[in-house]
């Protein structure tokens, strides 16, 4: 017996697409189930400027596959030195979605990201004002904090007080790990959401250390314990809006991943979707997918869902996808949760 389930057509609220030959290979593998995603502004240099958004917006769309459609939807790379008059006009002028914060550090092309919130705190009272969605990595970076607190120490020291300062920043905590995050974003008032990835939903630590260390598990912020988990994968199937899709897929080659000091990031791009449809059927919830992956994420936003659908079927064997897509660079392992998938988006 076959199952279907047809959905508006999803979005992605965390996507890093890269540049280049990377670019290329990988943007196919989101558009073609996606219809927009939040483009992670972190290339080597970031993308910081409305002009440099703008550029690397044309650059996407001048990758992208004839006959298929999709919509970036820009962010700019917060930074000490960010001009709020920039920020404030590319936002006006509709190129920019969002404005993403980093942590100095915290993860992969971090570097210029923000030291001291205190040194960007006009930046932030601005696009409180305009109504700018602010997306936090919200990781604290100091050494001497466990890198499994992280998120929580975040929470404590920086998130709350940052949001109790400006109270009409509108945040998004972007790939939450913890049931500290998910309470938080529960429980807090004001304007505050949360994006899930696919991954956390289907691994914990032990995915990543037990039996040998598996490199493609590996991500930031670093997968935590079961329980954390089981949080990550109630809130998603809770039919809250707060909680919607960010994939995260972030492409690093092989040889970057399989190294002595290995990349950090997971490539789910490719297989999100049945990887999601798994997961939701294990927790008795499919039809609480639609909001999570299609509805919530616009909402937020202030736009409306996309007005095509896609549609999943469940087979009765396992389906098929690459476990590699090849790029000019190298190859990129696709995220491989351990056990077979049934559901298959339908070829529209
Ligand atoms: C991301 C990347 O590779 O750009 N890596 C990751 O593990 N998620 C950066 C990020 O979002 O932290
Ligand atoms: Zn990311």
């Amino acid at each position: 017996m076959t199952y279907s389930l047809t959905l508006r057509r999803p979005d992605d609220w965390h996507l890093h697409l890269r540049d280049g030959a990377m670019l290329r290979a990988v943007l196919p593998e989101t558009a073609r189930h996606f219809g927009r995603s939040i483009i992670m502004p972190n290339l080597m240099p970031p993308v910081v400027t409305g002009d440099d958004a703008r550029a690397y917006r044309d650059r996407i769309l001048a990758a992208l596959p004839d006959g298929m459609t999709f919509t970036p939807l820009m962010t700019l790379y917060l930074t000490e030195g960010t001009d709020p008059n920039d920020l404030a006009s590319a936002h006006a002028a509709g190129l920019i979605t969002a404005v993403k914060l980093y942590p100095a550090g915290a993860t992969t092309n971090s570097a210029s990201g923000v030291r001291d919130i205190g040194n960007v705190r006009a930046v932030l009272e601005r696009m409180a004002e305009i109504g700018l969605p602010l997306c936090i990595h919200g990781e604290v970076t100091r050494h001497n904090v466990d890198i499994f607190d992280r998120e929580k120490v975040f929470l404590d020291t920086v998130l709350d007080p940052l949001r109790r300062d400006i109270p009409q920043l509108k945040v998004t905590l972007e790939h939450v790990t913890t049931s500290d995050g998910i309470d938080y974003v529960r429980e807090a008032s004001g304007d505050i959401a949360a994006t899930i990835t696919t991954h956390h939903l289907m691994i914990n630590r032990n995915h990543i250390l037990v039996g040998g260390i598996k490199p493609h598990y590996y991500c930031l912020p670093v997968a935590k314990r079961a329980t954390h988990q089981e949080a990550l994968r109630k809130a998603a199937i809770s039919g809250n809006p707060r909680f919607f899709l960010g994939t995260d897929s972030a492409p690093h080659t092989d040889p970057n991943k399989e190294s002595a000091c290995g990349c950090a990031g997971c490539f789910t791009a490719t297989n999100t979707m049945a990887c999601l449809a798994h997961v939701f059927e294990e927790e008795g919830a499919l039809d609480k997918l639609e909001g999570f992956a299609s509805l919530f994420g616009p909402a937020r936003y202030g736009l409306a869902p996309n007005d095509t659908t896609i549609t999943l079927v469940k087979e009765d064997t396992p389906v098929t996808y690459p476990a590699k897509i090849e790029t000019e660079d190298g190859p990129v392992t696709v995220f491989d949760p351990g056990h077979p998938l049934f559901w298959r988006v339908l070829d529209q």
